[in-house]
């Protein structure tokens, strides 16, 4: 078949609903991804080598929060959406979508490996016809210089045989106002022909797209999305820190200058960085550069800062306890939010973990309470959630609030501890004596 018939067939079928569309990796990004394309008419099949996974989308029970369960039931009975662990399903599907983890290694530098994995399986099961469109964050050349030539040697050719692009995900857990319908989404392909045709399908799922000349201009993009906020959240935990020298209050210092109506957007500090993007994204930056032979130096002084805010936290800690006479060592702590941010069960690279292993270093008693997240794991020990109520809070000798939860009674936590550390300013609304809270 000519190129030309290819692309003209790929998106005839995708006006027409006809297209079976995939999704790789049904994760926080895949999940919500697979159900949004199969809403959209389309018949979807995931694949994840998580056989758990695989099972709770058959049998149509959620695991991710911003899938409604209700939502993935009716998917799954009506066959709209399925999924399997064998990527032989991939010979049937005419688009691709890859949204398989990309973190960092143990020495901090990006670990592809997930990308290569899932490409190589692509590349396996390719035929002509077919759209392949990676999702995940990484950094830039990697469509071009990484993907392109593994779906090459098939012998089929991009842009005639096969169509290439890139798109980064955009999405926001726990975000009521911005899903991927309302989100602008930035794409590029490889070639003009490969950019139309991921353009016409992703039309499908969100209202707005913005193209880009270039599939490195588009994972660079994601990039700067995300280094944005390393940076400038790594500028206002130095002026918080530069604050407690100063004897002013950060908070009160970000909210009077959020009050020019142009050219300052606040940004606020806590107790570090979290989350699978922003403390890791821009470290795929670094090393691309450090490649180049070049240091990216505002990412390297912003990781620097950041990844301190645990330990200030913990001296923060330190210094409340020894004001009522007490060491860290055998002190009761009790941390409240252990997810990366507010409403979220997230804990992956969440500041919570690393304030808790310093303590225990020192010799604390730790508990916590996380109603998002039942139990976590730190260094071989694992903890279980507790209920908040007054006699559990009386129990301890502090409480440190690093993920401030809207469910989170704040005037109880204020009126029943000893002593409250809070990272996030989330007792400001408190009303009386507020003596025995310290802020970051
Ligand atoms: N979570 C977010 O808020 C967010 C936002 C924007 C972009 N991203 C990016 O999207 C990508 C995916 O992130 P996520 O949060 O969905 O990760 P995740 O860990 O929640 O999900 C990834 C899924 O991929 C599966 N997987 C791993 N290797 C696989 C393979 N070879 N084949 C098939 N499945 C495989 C895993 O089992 C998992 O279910 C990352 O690059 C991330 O940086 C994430």
């Amino acid at each position: 078949m000519s190129k030309r018939k290819h692309a003209e067939l790929l998106k005839e079928k995708i006006g027409s609903r006809e297209a079976h569309v995939s999704v790789i990796g049904l994760g926080h990004v895949g999940l919500p991804l697979s159900a949004a394309f199969a809403s959209a008419g389309f018949r979807v099949t995931g694949v994840d080598i998580d056989t758990d996974k695989v099972e709770s989308v058959n049998c149509g029970e959620c695991y991710i929060p911003d899938v409604p369960t209700e939502q993935l039931t009716r998917l799954a009975e009506t066959g709209s959406l399925s999924a399997a662990a064998d990527y032989a399903v991939l010979a049937d599907a005419d688009t691709v979508s890859i949204c398989v983890p990309t973190p960092l290694s143990k020495t901090r530098d990006p670990d592809i490996s997930y990308v290569i994995e899932a490409a190589d399986k692509v590349a396996e099961n390719m035929r002509s016809g077919q759209l392949v469109v990676l999702e995940s964050t990484t950094y830039p050349g990697t469509t071009q210089e990484l993907i392109l030539p593994k779906f090459e040697a098939t012998g089929l050719r991009v842009g005639e045989d096969f169509f290439l692009a890139f798109s980064p995900e955009r999405i926001d857990p726990g975000n009521k106002r911005y899903s991927i319908s309302n989100t602008p989404k930035v794409i590029s392909g490889v070639t003009a022909g490969c950019s139309e045709l991921a353009q016409t399908l992703y039309s499908t799922i969100t209202e707005h797209i913005v193209p880009v000349s270039s599939t490195k201009c588009a994972e660079l993009v994601k990039l700067l999305e995300n280094t944005f906020r390393y940076t400038n959240l790594a500028m206002v935990n130095e002026l918080a820190l530069m604050c407690e020298r100063l004897g002013v209050d950060v908070w009160e210092v970000i909210e009077a200058a959020a009050t020019k109506p142009f050219g300052f957007m606040p940004f606020f500090p806590g107790p570090g960085l979290g989350g699978h993007c922003v403390p890791v994204d821009p470290l795929y930056l670094s090393w691309k550069l450090k490649t180049l032979n070049y240091t990216a130096r505002f990412i390297e002084l912003a990781s620097q800062i950041n990844a301190s805010m645990p330990g200030h936290v913990v001296r923060k800690i330190a210094d409340g306890l020894n004001e009522l006479s007490k060491s860290v060592k055998d002190s009761k702590i009790l941390i409240l939010g252990v997810a990366y941010k507010r409403d979220v069960g997230d804990t992956r690279e969440s500041p919570a973990i690393e304030v808790m292993r310093i303590l225990a270093e020192k010799g604390a008693v730790l508990s916590y309470i996380d109603p998002y997240v039942p139990a976590l794991e730190i260094e071989s020990d694992v903890y279980r959630s507790r209920e908040l109520d007054p006699a559990t809070l009386e129990r301890f000798d502090c409480a440190v609030i690093v993920a401030d939860h809207s469910c989170f009674d704040y005037d109880m936590i204020v009126k029943c501890s000893r002593l409250v550390v809070d990272t996030r300013n989330a007792t400001r609304n408190v009303p009386g004596d507020k003596s025995s809270v310290m802020k970051l």
